[in-house]
């Protein structure tokens, strides 16, 4: 009970499961109607977009393909400009075709905008940048972010693809961390967290 009551001063559910899965049917039905026609290259950064872009590909009704990249950073986003060193590539060549950049959630921009960037360079028929979870206020790059699937406050998130300390991506919900600290000194207290708990009403 003490844990319970605890916890709940810790992390909490921002986005819950069928919220998420319903937005997700949204923007499929949007991105499926603004590409008619077209065969997309949904591209998504690894890891935190990877579970986000594997929801979003099933509500898409075309004929889309799908690449990675893998990306590491010069220190923090912020202290590299958002330049960041590329570890893996994309398998294919987007020259001419529609890229769409599937991302968990764009913070200060700084990662994505760079990104763009270098994406562009290689000449694709347009690019355009879908993101499930957008903190505007930390925005620090502008960008247009086309799809959009929540703004989000501007507090640590986890679950659904995002992690902390490479821990939690597995959660089904959308959490909100309140205190980061507590978490990152007991990694264990977001367990009860984890998939086989009942969604939340
Ligand atoms: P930025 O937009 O260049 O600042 O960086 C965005 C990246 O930082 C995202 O792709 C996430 O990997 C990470 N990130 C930003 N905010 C959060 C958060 O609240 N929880 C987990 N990861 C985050
Ligand atoms: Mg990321």
């Amino acid at each position: 009970m003490l844990r319970s009551a605890y916890l709940s001063d810790v992390a909490s559910v921002l986005f819950g499961r069928e919220d998420i899965r319903r937005r997700i049917e949204e923007l499929g039905r949007t991105i499926t109607g603004d590409y008619e026609g077209r065969a997309p290259v949904l591209i998504s950064v690894l890891k935190g977009g990877s579970v986000f872009l594997a929801d979003l590909i099933r509500e898409i009704a075309l004929p889309v393909s799908i690449d990675y990249m893998s990306i590491s950073r010069y220190g923090g986003a912020a202290e590299s400009r958002g330049r960041v060193r590329i570890v893996k590539d994309l398998d294919d060549d987007i020259g001419d075709r529609d890229v769409i950049i599937v991302e968990d959630i764009v913070d200060t921009g700084l990662t994505l905008s760079y990104l763009i960037s270098v994406l562009e360079s290689r000449n694709p028929a347009s690019v355009r940048v879908c993101a499930l979870l957008d903190k505007s206020v930390r925005r620090i790059a502008p960008l247009e972010i086309r799809y959009r699937g929540f703004e989000c406050p501007d507090v640590f998130v986890v679950g659904y693809g995002l992690d902390v300390r490479e821990r939690y991506r597995n959660v089904p919900d959308i959490l909100a961390v309140q205190d980061l600290a507590a978490v990152q000194a007991d990694p264990d207290l977001l367990l009860s967290y984890l998939p086989g708990r009942p969604a939340p009403a």
